[in-house]
């Protein structure tokens, strides 16, 4: 436990110093193949084994929270718009606008996400 915490440390001071702050990280094995999960303000999706996709949990409509995801596809239950988490477009309104998307660098088996 202690040796996982001190690698996660290390990993937010290098990219604190490359001018790039981590918003989120988890365990590539945590987010499902054609699915997705969220931490804190990211939405991390896998649509293919090995491909991985970070997205703002902030709704283009009207900035709430995203609270639901199931398989590729996220709803923002304040309007009920929807977005593929494939490439961000909203696939249902009122939204018009893609997700924000994050970079995304996979860190022996972490993925952690960057501002892009
Ligand atoms: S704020 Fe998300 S649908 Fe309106």
């Amino acid at each position: 436990m202690f040796l996982l915490g001190t690698g996660t440390t290390l990993a937010a001071a290098y990219l604190a110093a490359c001018g790039k702050e981590p918003s989120a990280q988890i365990a590539a094995k945590e987010i499902p193949v054609g699915g997705a999960i969220m931490i804190d303000e990211v939405i991390f999706a896998q649509p293919q084994e090995g491909v991985f996709k970070a997205w703002s949990r902030r709704c283009t409509h009207q900035n709430q929270m995203i609270t639901e995801v199931e398989g590729l596809t996220a709803t923002c239950t304040a309007h009920f718009s929807q977005y593929n988490l494939e490439d961000g477009t909203p696939i249902q309104g009122p939204a018009r606008g893609p997700l924000q998307e994050y970079g995304v660098s996979n860190d022996g088996g972490t993925v952690v996400t960057t501002a892009s």
